[in-house]
């Protein structure tokens, strides 16, 4: 038996060999400039009959969205049959790269390939093509124009509403594709959250490691109630970062090595001697170069910096970047300032507005800049002297010094759920609501933790929140009660949970968290509450934040046959599921550092 395991794994190293030297034949054959993609994605689509269409600004016609996040946006009203495409296009088909921007994914910016700012390569049909030519597009332009191998595809694998998309798989199976995932809707269904609009099942190619050319069969119209109507004429919408498909083909190990982001803003920065070093260095590096490009483009299209909105999230960019750059300290105030410059050449030749508009651009840069440095350096001194921050006082330092509040976070971690309430309570009495537009639709459940737009999204919320009393119980399981909660913040896709710990989990501990929460699940418990006095309730054993900010009577909610025996037991004002089988299974999708001893779980439940 040794034998023969010796054998097997003599033979897979030999395969990874030839696997190995085959890629980099490929992508020795095949590295390209991101000028030289841009030009073959559109040659690729124009040579089979689609019309090339500019980009859109950043700043949408479409009011449900702040700002553009995908291609499909400006073409939405041909999926649904208002606009006519061959009147406009002379096509059913077309094509185009578009500058995207997603704020949802700015507090992963400083991992291998998250941005907030891109560009996205997209074709689309409105009811001219469908599955087998959309696939077939993709696969030739990957391997054939490109010269990249496929990593694996995935596919819709179907649930109560929408049947599994076994044609997409048969497709693969026909080009010789070898795995095909099936998933759920987290992962293989694409549409609007929050808002209404054209959605369905997607396939996924992944290339160089990462989720790379994600392809959407438009069949239905989600309604703001949730509510799926199949569209009379079925359509295409694709869409592929520009940023992963360069590192793909250039073998780059991060986004950051491209020709986009390499010469233009990670060189400079490095030749500086205070990012030389130590991760934390570059992460810093890499949020830098994220958020001036992005605040770059978002200028070049008419965003001025405000307290609000569109304007709020410049302005939040820009001074994310100054209070990078600080914690690093001695960065001259000119530093930004010749990032943009090396940031409006590299993309002048694609979006000319940015060329057109340097002055105005260095501008906005120079005044947030003086602005900011003299309010950062008094919020900073304030920090500094806490021991501990309170989420009011993180919640004063945003509102009377513009701290960005995850940048305090990672200066010195405070209680999010209370920071929370103290903006909500802000909000209500300023009337202001600007986050609250983010996804354009009123909340049905806002309790400050969870946040919840339909019924639908309600449901998920509510799971996903008894799953983070299982997680804090199992992560104390597994690590020992020093892993204590920090703060947590639920949406319909995940739940995030921060707990102070002073060093990386392993992926057994990982692991044995996932399992010891599905286990939980598994038990089918119930979970009750019991109000009680504060004095009580802290008797029962229950955990809680800081004791200060709960009322004199509060809930205590456990997952159990009784409170006495209950496995988990917290402090908490709900709502959560009635028992622990509702929650459906529960993966672990990510953890990592948020600060100095302060580690953070991802963790989301099955569709
Ligand atoms: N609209 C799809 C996306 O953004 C292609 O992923």
């Amino acid at each position: 038996m040794l034998r023969g395991q010796g054998n097997k794994k003599a033979k897979s190293a030999e395969v990874e060999k030839q696997r190995f030297l085959g890629i980099q034949l490929v992508l020795y054959i095949v590295n390209m400039n991101s000028a030289e993609i841009r030009k073959r994605f559109l040659d690729f689509f124009r040579e089979r009959g689609h019309t090339v269409v500019p980009s859109s600004s950043l700043l949408p016609d479409d009011p449900s969205v702040l700002l553009t996040t995908a291609g499909m946006q400006q073409f939405k009203r041909y999926f649904t049959g208002e606009l006519d495409p061959i009147k406009d296009f002379q096509s059913k088909n077309t094509a185009s790269i578009q500058k995207s921007f997603r704020t949802s994914d700015i507090d992963e910016v400083g991992d291998e390939s998250h941005l907030t700012f891109f560009e996205m390569l997209g074709n689309f049909s409105f009811g001219g093509y469908f599955k087998k030519e959309a696939i077939e597009y993709g696969y030739e332009f990957i391997t054939k124009t490109m010269g990249l191998s496929i990593d694996k595809v995935s596919v819709f694998a179907g649930d109560a509403d929408v049947p599994a998309d076994a044609e997409s798989e048969k497709i693969w199976r026909a080009l010789g594709a070898g795995r095909v995932d099936r998933h759920g809707r987290e992962d293989n269904f694409w549409g609007p959250t929050g808002s209404e609009g054209p959605c369905g099942p997607t396939t996924e190619i992944y290339v160089g490691g990462v989720e790379g050319w994600n392809i959407v069969f438009n069949e239905y119209y989600k309604h703001l109630d949730g509510r799926l109507e199949k569209l009379t004429n079925p359509g295409v919408d694709t869409g592929m970062g520009l940023e992963r498909l360069a590192m793909a083909s250039q073998g780059v190990p991060t986004i950051f090595g491209t020709d986009l982001f390499s010469a233009p803003l990670i060189e400079p920065l490095r030749r500086r001697p205070e990012f030389r070093s130590s991760e934390r260095a570059e992460r810093s590096l890499r949020v830098i170069a994220d958020h001036v490009r992005a605040a770059t483009f978002l200028i070049g299209d008419g965003v001025v910096p405000s307290n609000k909105d569109r304007g709020y999230i410049l302005r939040k960019l820009i001074r994310r970047a100054i209070t990078h750059a600080n914690f690093l300290q001695s960065f001259p105030e000119k530093v930004l300032a010749s990032l943009v410059d090396g940031v409006i050449d590299v993309y002048m030749d694609c979006y000319p507005e940015l060329g057109r508009k340097r002055a105005e651009i260095a501008d906005v840069f120079e005044q947030e800049q003086s602005a900011f440095v003299k309010t950062y350096a008094r919020g900073k001194k304030i920090l500094e002297k806490k021991e501990r921050l309170t989420g009011q006082e993180a919640f004063d330092l945003y509102q009377s010094y513009g701290f960005p509040p995850e940048v305090t976070y990672e200066f010195k971690p405070f209680d999010w759920e209370e920071f929370n309430s103290a903006k909500e309570g802000h909000l209500k009495v300023s009337a202001v609501g600007g986050e609250k537009k983010f996804g354009g639709h009123g909340l049905i459940l806002d309790t400050g933790e969870l946040k919840a737009g339909s019924e639908e999204e309600m449901k998920r919320v509510l799971r996903l929140h008894t799953a983070t009393h299982l997680l804090q119980q199992a992560l104390r399981e597994v690590l020992g009660n020093e892993a204590r909660q920090m703060g947590s913040d639920i949406t319909p896709e995940r739940t995030r949970f921060d707990f102070a710990f002073p060093r990386k989990m392993t992926p057994d501990e990982v692991k044995n968290v996932e399992n010891i929460v599905n286990r939980v699940i598994g038990e089918d418990l119930p979970v009750k509450f019991e109000e009680m006095p504060k004095e009580k309730a802290e008797k029962t054993g229950a955990l809680f934040f800081f004791k200060e900010k709960y009322p004199e009577r509060v809930k205590v909610y456990y997952v159990g046959k009784t409170l006495e025996t209950a496995w988990s037991k917290e402090f908490c004002g709900g709502p959560h599921v009635g028992r622990t089988g509702e929650i459906g299974r529960v993966k672990v999708l990510k953890e990592e550092a948020v600060g100095a001893g302060v580690r953070r779980i991802r963790a989301a439940v099955e569709p």
